[in-house]
């Protein structure tokens, strides 16, 4: 690796995130207020696919509920899922779940505080490991984001010269011991997502400007070197209404959405009724698209179909804080607008 200042092992470089982070960090975000292990354990995973904005309403409301571990402990896994209903990544919540049963059982209830328990935990790789352990425990451990990796890839080398994710890490290891590896690590985050941004970074602002091996030059976006190719899938769900109330099935056959609830899917009933397709929607997930076929069947009498699925009625009203995927709850809570049939 050819970098201009890796015997610079500088902790100025962490002491200038610091002061930054001091004057212009996102203090007011929630999770940065009031920290706990337990606390930016939930931030941390919720903001592991998703963007800050989209987190916050998510994060308080999840707050709310449950404000320490403790609160969260008898929770079931249906109770933490409809919290998530509409952040994406369900396997996030689901892990959620399975990590509190895990302190619970191994860990006495308390969050655990070496990186080598932490890591362990469902969810949980060595970035957010890092972050925990710096932010909640303040023992500086480095953090390997696609920030970080971007902002690394920059000061170190240039936009020609790309370093590998081990040389990556060994970078991060080497500046993040800081003096305050909470407002290190935070610091580091909000440069990312503030400054070193990937179109047009904010090269003036920034207080790593004067040993950067790309500040001021024309910088490109780091390439992935995947090209995604997203594949379709068909999927034909049947909106049964009985008396304003809806069927709906329990996810547990495929790897989208599992553990959500939603529409059954029409090939799961014989039941011979008149069927109206009333929406078909496109859903572009991480790495699939999802068509959907929407068919709307009125019934006189609610029913159960036979065979292994768990089901239940409910009111079109009442899907608020069901855990059911985005676009399906729209439709529902549409229908209990408008029922436009
Ligand atoms: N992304 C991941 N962790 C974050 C944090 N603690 N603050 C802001 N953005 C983040």
């Amino acid at each position: 690796m050819k970098t201009k200042k890796s015997f610079l092992v500088t902790n100025s470089f962490s002491e200038k995130v610091i002061k930054w982070y001091e004057l212009h960090g996102r203090h007011d975000l929630q999770w940065r207020k009031a920290i706990t292990p337990y606390r930016i354990w939930i931030s941390e995973i919720m903001l592991q696919q998703t963007q800050v904005v989209t987190v916050k309403p998510y994060f308080k409301k999840f707050i709310k509920k449950y404000p320490t571990l403790k609160s969260i402990q008898d929770a079931s896994e249906d109770e933490i899922l409809a919290l998530w209903s509409g952040l994406g990544f369900y396997k996030r919540a689901r892990n959620i779940f399975q990590t509190k049963e895990i302190i619970h059982s191994e860990h006495k209830g308390r969050f655990p505080k070496t990186f080598e328990e932490i890591i362990k935990l469902p969810g949980i790789g060595k970035s957010t490991a890092g972050a925990i352990m710096s932010i909640a425990h303040q023992i500086p451990t480095p953090i390997l984001d696609g920030n970080v990796k971007r902002i690394l890839q920059r000061y170190f080398s240039d936009g020609k010269n790309i370093l590998s994710e081990k040389e990556l890490w060994d970078l991060s290891l080497s500046v993040s011991n800081a003096t305050n590896s909470n407002f290190y690590t935070q610091g580091i985050m909000d440069i990312g997502a503030t400054l070193c941004t990937p179109q047009n970074p904010e090269c003036s602002q920034c207080p790593l400007n004067a040993n950067c091996n790309s500040a001021f030059l024309q910088v490109e976006a780091i390439k992935s070197k995947k090209t995604i190719d997203l594949k379709t899938l068909k999927i034909e769900l049947s909106f049964f209404v009985a008396d304003q109330e809806v069927l709906l099935r329990k996810i547990d056959d495929q790897e989208i959405w599992r553990g959500l609830w939603s529409l059954p899917h029409t090939n799961e009933s014989s039941l011979k009724v008149r069927s109206y397709n009333i929406e078909k929607i496109k859903h572009r997930l991480s790495h699939r698209i999802l068509e959907i076929d929407i068919n709307l069947k009125k019934v006189t009498k609610k029913f159960i179909p036979k065979n292994n699925f768990q089901y239940q009625w409910v009111k079109v009203n009442d899907v608020e804080n069901i855990a059911l995927p985005k676009p399906i709850k729209k439709i529902i809570k549409n229908y209990g607008k408008k029922n436009f049939l």
